[in-house]
């Protein structure tokens, strides 16, 4: 082959669509003889040669011929080898633009689910270990400043949050993939009786698509799945941001098991967090993706314009790079090992506490402004001596309101958590009732869908 031709060829790729363009051929086959477009025994023969085609294709005995250019032909030419000359009235009332339209669509349907099951599985990981540590206190931040105390399950269900989204946007878009375009033919339908809901049963599809001219060139719904996986792939990087900040010396947090950490070359007290880190990187990748799509797609003109044969490889990639990504999480989250002293002792600091305190004055009273900035006068002062808010003797507490008694000193971590008891809130009585209602969302759609 010259280097042009190659240009056009995308057998290297499309090929991972053999199953569903097999499946395809055979219900559109069937559906011809039950329309007696073809002979019943045509479609048998057919049927035979297609199967006998994905045998070969999964014995890796399959001729496949890059000069001729894609799947679709490549099956085809070879089922003319195997049955003669039966195999060409298949692609009768058929064009490969249909054909690689559902082809695609029963493809992103069946990843759709693999995707949905792997988030439960993830999802799985975070309640395991919230369950792990259900009482274990923890600073909260924001701005990365240590800000008020939450439970550790509270910080792991708020990924769960993340991914039960990720999951209802990949239920989405499943329901716009779940059309069937065949009988739409190059662009304008079919010159033949032929029997698209036969087709949509057949294959699985809920429905036929409305407009042929729509179903030739639509590709909204790669478009939807790449920027779900692209969505979802940012929440894997906020949670790697997060296990990656984690493991250092300075936080100390977490311990991830060996198994998912590396040494360095030179610095033998290393243990890079490489998965999790290698999971924020990849996440850019996907996003590239979706912008391949999206600017592949924006200037083309109705129906169907070849440089829609560049959707495949974007979308395999963004496939892969996720349902990898997924089986690393549910492997690494439930090795994860928390340093429990080390997180409740910085959640009970009292320069923590300094909200809570002013809701103390609140409750006797003092409008939450005025006491707010009593506290921020208090932190300050003990901010500029390097001492914690515990170690100031109550007369201090006395000189900025009479309101402060011995029980201020009764205030911890455990205690500013538990009064956070209102929906959503961190109170352990909360975050139990939220993660039963996690497990109850878990039962009732074991693999999210
Ligand atoms: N390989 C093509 C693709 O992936 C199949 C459809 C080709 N149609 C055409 N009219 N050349 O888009």
């Amino acid at each position: 082959m010259t280097d042009f031709s190659r240009y056009t060829v995308s057998i290297d790729y499309d090929r991972r669509l053999y199953k569903q363009d097999v499946a395809g051929s055979i219900a559109h086959a069937k559906m011809l003889a039950k329309q007696d477009i073809i002979s019943q025994d045509d479609a048998a023969q057919i049927t035979q040669g297609l199967k006998a085609i994905e045998k070969e294709i999964e014995l890796s005995s399959f001729p496949w011929d890059p000069a001729l250019e894609d799947l679709h032909m490549n099956i085809e030419s070879r089922l003319h080898q195997i049955i003669g000359a039966a195999a060409g009235r298949l692609h009768t009332a058929r064009s490969r633009n249909d054909q690689v339209a559902v082809d695609l669509r029963l493809y992103t349907k069946e990843t759709i689910k693999e995707i949905a099951k792997g988030l439960r599985g993830v999802q799985q990981a975070l309640v395991g270990l919230a369950f792990r540590y259900q009482t274990v206190v923890m600073p909260g931040y924001t701005h990365l400043q240590r800000a008020q105390p939450v439970l550790f399950p509270h910080h792991m269900l708020a990924y769960f949050e993340m991914f039960q989204r990720d999951i209802g946007r990949f239920q989405d878009c499943y329901q716009r993939t779940d059309v069937m375009p065949l009988g739409s033919g190059a662009l304008a339908g079919v010159a033949y009786q032929t029997d698209r809901e036969f087709l949509a049963a057949e294959l699985g599809f809920s429905r036929i698509s409305a407009n042929s001219m729509d179903a030739v060139s639509d590709r909204d719904f790669v478009v939807e799945f790449l920027a779900a996986a692209s969505v979802c792939m940012m929440h894997f990087s906020r949670m790697s941001e997060e296990l990656i900040l984690w493991s250092t010396g300075e936080f100390g947090f977490i311990r991830l098991s060996d198994e998912f950490t590396t040494g360095s070359s030179i610095m033998p007290q290393k243990r890079n967090p490489d998965f999790a880190e290698l999971a924020r990187g990849k996440t850019g990748r996907v996003y590239g993706d979706l912008l391949g799509m999206l600017t592949t797609l924006k200037g083309l003109p109705l129906t169907y314009n070849r440089d829609m044969q560049e959707d495949k490889e974007g979308f395999f990639d963004a496939a892969d790079t996720l349902s990898t990504t997924l089986n690393v999480f549910q492997e690494m989250l439930p090795g994860l090992k928390l340093n429990e002293e080390r997180v409740s002792s910085l959640a009970g600091e009292s320069q923590m506490l300094a909200t809570d305190m002013a809701d103390y004055l609140v409750a006797k009273g003092m409008p939450f402004r005025e006491a707010h900035g009593i506290m921020r006068e208090l932190s300050r002062h003990c901010d500029e001596r390097n001492i914690s808010l515990n170690d100031l003797p109550v007369a201090e507490y006395k000189k900025l309101s009479d309101l402060f008694e011995q029980d201020v000193y009764d205030i911890t971590a455990e205690s500013s958590a538990a009064a956070r008891d209102n929906p959503g809130g961190t109170a352990p009585v909360r975050v139990a009732a939220a993660l039963e209602e996690a497990k109850r969302i878990m039962e009732a759609a074991p693999d999210g869908f």
